[in-house]
């Protein structure tokens, strides 16, 4: 919904559109401002679209209807042969292409990190989490190392694109900067913000003053990633350079494989992959009906992904004749997607992925009494748009089963459950597993780690012994 601020308007011009959305109420203390602040606001204002406005509004102001769970149906995940399942795509020709698409540079990798560790009881960004058990490495140290391991591989700096948000920009880019580029080319890491939406009350249908001269806001989701792409210019720069897709994962997964040879091959239809190499994901098995992941459906002839607060709870617990969760493709926000297929989604405007709704409790300043309120109920509707939202849209898109112990540990919480403490263990797990695959020592007591260039061989298939091994009593970097 944010556009950029057309050149040379002014607060003064935009009056007249803000009073014609039914909006003047905003413009209440403009006088009182500094021109410090006024510039800010006027930034603020001019960044969102006033034609727009009072149709998303009236379109959100309802809940949506609930889903119908006699339109959901499992839908049809594809799976490389030789692992479990009903198997039909095959694995080396998938790898192959996937080698051959990083090899020749038209893959770049994608981290959305607009959020805060906030739910972790992290004072900063989630990226900036240290969440390796050994190494103590980053969540953002342990994708950059593998990025460079494919990088030195493929014998060019692979582009890796961060979205941020207002909230977290100054201090990812800090971080980076402080910690040398995490051994990365400057010019590789490439920083892009997302955009913001207003906050809304949903009797009257205003925007909300954060401040005299400030709109509560707040960030557009990950679906606002495809807008940003394109604003910043990232997207015609990738058109340019010839990159044909994005690999694309949450900051909040250590396990996750920024480059995944066969996943990027069957993305892009090798190996006989049902998917238009258009928009494509990974699923993992529910371990529980209430396990907080999205899940793949199948409804009117297309996949989706229906959110785990969005599940009708009869279909969260219905089990096939094997006992099986019925829904049980669970999303682990895994997704490739080609840029041509993300121009095409911005092409099609705002209609083209919803927002969802979300009412919050959101202070505000009250126009009329001019006082600051500090709700005690849910009092704003916040709009969000999520990224998966864009898997209905391509016209065949991937679904493709992956192992949860290779490539799944979501650091959620600070404790129990999808917790720093899961995720290092499941990133023990996975090095105790990458010895045992090949034979090596194992020694109980010990914790071990992959490198980036241990995790990126692995993926790639390539040849590599650790500088170290194992030894009782000794924790170990593979
Ligand atoms: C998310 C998915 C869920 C999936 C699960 C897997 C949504 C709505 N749900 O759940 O389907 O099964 O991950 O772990 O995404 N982010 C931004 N900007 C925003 C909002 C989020 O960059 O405006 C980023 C966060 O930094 C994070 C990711 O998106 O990397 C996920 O956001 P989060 O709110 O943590 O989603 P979950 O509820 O955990």
């Amino acid at each position: 919904m944010t556009t950029t601020p057309a050149a040379g308007r002014t607060l003064e011009g935009l009056a007249p559109e803000i009073e014609a959305a039914g909006q003047g109420h905003l413009l209440a203390f403009v006088n009182e401002l500094s021109p410090g602040e006024k510039a800010s606001f006027e930034a603020a204002l001019l960044a969102i679209d006033w034609d727009a406005l009072p149709g998303i509004i009236e379109r959100y102001r309802e809940p949506a209807h609930a889903e119908d769970p006699g339109d959901l149906l499992p839908p049809v995940v594809g799976c490389v042969m030789g692992t479990a399942g009903d198997c039909a795509i095959d694995g080396p020709s998938a790898f192959a292409k996937g080698m051959d698409l990083i090899r020749s540079g038209k893959v770049a990798a994608l981290t959305v990190a607009g959020g805060q560790g906030t739910r972790l009881g992290f004072d900063g960004p989630k990226g900036t989490l240290p969440i390796a058990p050994v190494s103590g490495r980053t969540l953002f140290e342990v994708f950059a190392d593998q990025i460079a391991a494919a990088s030195a591989w493929a014998g060019r700096p692979l582009p890796w694109l961060i979205m941020t948000s207002p909230q977290n920009h100054a201090q990812t880019l800090a971080f980076f900067v402080g910690r040398n580029w995490l051994g990365l080319e400057s010019g590789q890491v490439r920083f892009f913000q997302q955009g913001v939406m207003p906050s809304f009350c949903p009797r009257t249908g205003r925007l909300l003053l954060a401040g005299k001269g400030s709109l509560a806001t707040n960030p557009d989701g990950h679906g606002g990633v495809v807008r940003a792409l394109v604003r910043s210019g990232e997207l015609e720069r990738l058109e340019r350079e010839g990159v044909e897709h994005l690999s694309y994962f949450q900051v909040d997964n250590p396990l996750v494989p920024p480059l995944d040879p066969v996943f990027l091959g069957a993305h892009a239809g090798a190996g006989g992959a049902p998917s238009s190499g258009e928009f494509s994901s990974k699923m993992v098995a529910k371990v529980s009906p209430d396990e907080k992941v999205g899940v793949f459906v199948q409804s009117g002839g297309r996949t989706r992904v229906v959110e785990y607060s969005d599940l009708p709870e009869p279909l969260a617990h219905a089990r096939d004749e094997n006992g099986r969760l019925r829904f049980e493709a669970g999303s682990v926000a895994i997704h490739a997607a080609s840029v041509a297929f993300l121009r095409t989604i911005d092409r099609a405007g705002e209609g083209a992925l919803p927002f969802h709704r979300a009412i919050k409790k959101v202070p505000y300043l009250d126009t009329e009494m001019g006082r600051h309120v500090e709700p005690e109920a849910p009092n704003a509707v916040k709009l969000e748009r999520f990224v998966f939202d864009a898997i209905p849209v391509a016209r065949r898109s991937l679904v493709l089963r992956v192992a949860r112990a290779r490539e799944f540990a979501p650091t959620k919480n600070a404790t129990g459950v999808d917790s720093v403490e899961s995720a290092r263990r499941m990133q023990h797990e996975r090095a105790v597993a990458w010895l045992e695959e090949r034979k090596l020592p194992v020694h109980e007591g010990s914790m071990v780690e992959l490198s980036g260039a241990a995790a990126w061989a692995d993926a790639a298939g390539l040849a590599y012994t650790p500088e170290a091994l194992p030894r009782a009593g000794t924790d170990v970097v593979l």
